[in-house]
């Protein structure tokens, strides 16, 4: 059910974790999840990655790896929301920026909720 979460919720869902898997994902110290849930169901999800620093400064950066609102629930809040809470848990953590790699129909969004483009491209590169 991801794919109600998705820009399109058409494509197909990318199936569930094993138990295993997803208590590896979770039990990873680096990995933060938030959910919003409304009446037991749930509603949006953030999923960010915690990057230590290498220079003086904080500790630490969050890389925002993803994030959505249920397609039934959007633009109701929910994602805000979400974000203020994980700005709450950064400013708990001394860590003082956030990046995120937007797709272009969520830049808006991001743009509405204080984030900025910065000069660089995100590249990737997908092992054959
Ligand atoms: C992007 C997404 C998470 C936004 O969630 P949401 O719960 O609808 O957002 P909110 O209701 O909290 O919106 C916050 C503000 O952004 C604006 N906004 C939300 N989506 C927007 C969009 N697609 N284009 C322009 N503005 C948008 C809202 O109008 C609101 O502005 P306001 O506070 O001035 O009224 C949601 O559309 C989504 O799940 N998209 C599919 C998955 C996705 O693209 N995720 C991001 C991957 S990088």
């Amino acid at each position: 059910m991801d794919n109600l979460f998705d820009e399109d919720p058409s494509v197909a869902p990318s199936g569930a974790l094993t138990y295993d898997a997803a208590r590896s994902f979770l039990g990873d110290p680096t990995v933060l999840v938030w959910l919003a849930e409304l009446d037991g169901g749930l509603v949006g999800f953030l999923h960010c990655c915690i990057q230590r620093r290498r220079n003086a400064g904080p500790w630490a950066e969050l890389l925002l790896m993803e994030m959505g609102t249920h397609v039934d629930w959007r633009r109701r809040g929910v994602g805000r929301s979400l974000l203020a809470v994980m700005e709450e848990w950064m400013r708990e953590h001394r860590i003082r920026e956030v990046w995120v790699p937007a797709n272009v129909y969520a830049t808006a969004f991001y743009e509405k909720c204080g984030f900025a483009k910065d000069e660089g491209e995100i590249l990737v590169k997908a092992l054959s």
